[in-house]
């Protein structure tokens, strides 16, 4: 099947359709066994609109219609998927997987060496499918003064840890 689906950067007018994306995307991680994953909590929009003014919102474009989106942040000294996430009715198709590539590349194209994220150690679509992408698992001993600062807040909000992982890709 061939999708008319584009990458492009994100516009200031569509933070409501990423909110919803949001919501509805997350909903996934109630069946993997993280509903404090599901809450509805979408990104602040200080934080999104300064996000998008830089182009780091790419939004996967269907039939004229965002469907998917990813966010590039940083943790230290590096950037990061700090967000990502496709509509559940469009999912399993390979857009997640195409705004994965997409941030890899802006990321590289930017100068960056490396690409880090926080993800769910047992979630099928967390994990193993950054793993299929070439992200290898940060050791706890490894990480950076940056990394257990995100690890420290996750915890005081209620996340479970032991079931996170860094993972870092080389650009
Ligand atoms: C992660 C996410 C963006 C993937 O989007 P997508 O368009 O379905 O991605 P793709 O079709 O490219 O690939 C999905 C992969 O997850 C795997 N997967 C396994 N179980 C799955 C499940 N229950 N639901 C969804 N995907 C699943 C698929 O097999 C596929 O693997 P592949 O690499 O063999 O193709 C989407 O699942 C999502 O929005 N999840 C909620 C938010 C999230 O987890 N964000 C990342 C947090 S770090």
């Amino acid at each position: 099947v061939t999708l008319a689906i584009s990458i492009r950067a994100a516009r200031h007018d569509e933070l409501d359709d990423i909110d919803r994306i949001t919501v509805d995307a997350d909903q996934r991680f109630t069946a993997a066994g993280h509903p404090e994953l599901a809450d509805g909590e979408t990104m602040p929009r200080t934080v999104a609109e300064r996000a998008v003014a830089e182009g780091r919102i790419l939004v996967a474009e269907l039939d004229g219609t965002p469907v998917g989106w990813v966010y590039l942040g940083r943790i230290g000294d590096e950037p990061c998927i700090g967000h990502l996430a496709v509509a559940q009715r469009h999912g399993l198709r390979g857009i997640g997987s195409a705004l994965v590539r997409a941030a890899i590349a802006l990321s590289r194209a930017r100068g960056a060496g490396s690409i880090v994220l926080s993800t769910q150690r047992d979630v099928a679509f967390n994990e193993p499918f950054f793993a299929r992408h070439g992200f290898v698992a940060i050791a706890p001993r490894d990480w950076s003064p940056a990394q257990h600062a995100v690890a420290a807040a996750q915890a005081s909000a209620g996340l479970d840890v032991a079931t996170r992982a860094f993972m870092r890709r080389a650009l």
